[in-house]
């Protein structure tokens, strides 16, 4: 049976004590509503995920990173290694967000060395991909993320891709308020299984928990869900608020 989750991306939002706050509250929770196969992360700016990763105890729920340097340490201003963010506790990383590749440059080969370097000091990574408008409109989304994927996961041997997770992100519903259909979404997480079976065999196909984010709120979490190969979600927006981050996890 392949992982269900939902995980919070916070980006570059909340100060301090407003993250320690939401995390409390979130940890309060599912303390009291346990999550039953499934997990949830919250994959905050690095400044809290000291504080968020040893308060949080509530079984099934992780902190997590949005980034991490390719490199293992040394002199790298202002950058984190994953060996830093394991060492809060934090069990895993986002790479690859498409405001990653697009503001700051970051491109396959980079991606694939911060998954290595991810995977190296025992963090989950979150791998996202996802074709921007255009890519859509001009019908080669296929195309994008099946090379996003095979440069910068597929160099994995088995063992090291089945501690990844895949978030299928359509960068035109990131924080737009549009969403993928139900059925776009399936079509896209059904073609990266695919993928992934093509490359790794049926079985590590059908035990790799597939994301889907953009836009995915409460409202409409249970019709993304409902769809066979989607497995939880990666939310921004949605996540900085606490019921409605709890009702999208209820919703898986
Ligand atoms: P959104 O962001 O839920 O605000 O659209 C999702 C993401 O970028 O991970």
């Amino acid at each position: 049976m392949r992982k269900k989750i939902v995980a919070g991306n916070w980006k570059m939002n909340m100060e301090l004590a407003e993250g320690v706050a939401l995390a409390t509250g979130l940890n309060k929770h599912f303390l009291a509503e346990p999550l039953k196969n499934k997990e949830v992360i919250i994959c905050t700016p690095f400044i809290h995920l000291g504080i968020v990763s040893s308060l949080l105890d509530a079984p099934g729920l992780t902190a997590g990173a949005q980034n991490c340097n390719d490199h293992k340490s040394g002199a790298y201003t202002g950058e984190i290694s994953a060996a830093m963010i394991r060492s809060t506790g934090a069990r895993a990383v986002i790479i690859g967000h498409s405001e990653r590749r697009t503001y700051y440059g970051e491109d396959d080969t980079l991606l694939a060395a911060k998954t290595a370097e991810a995977l190296r000091n025992g963090l989950m990574v979150i791998f996202c991909c996802g074709e921007v408008l255009s890519e859509r409109e001009g019908g080669i989304h296929f195309d994008v993320v099946q090379r996003q994927l095979e440069r910068g996961l597929f160099f994995l041997p088995e063992d090291e891709f089945m501690k990844c997770v895949i978030a299928y992100e359509p960068v035109w519903a990131i924080g737009t308020g549009v969403t993928a259909s139900p059925a776009q979404a399936q079509e896209m997480h059904h073609f990266i299984r695919g993928l992934v079976s093509k490359k790794y065999g049926m079985a590590v196909a059908e035990e790799t928990t597939i994301l889907y984010g953009g836009s995915c709120k409460a409202s409409n979490a249970a019709e993304l869900f409902a769809n066979g190969d989607v497995d939880g979600g990666l939310i921004g927006g949605a996540s900085l608020v606490k019921e409605e981050f709890c009702n999208i996890v209820n919703a898986l």
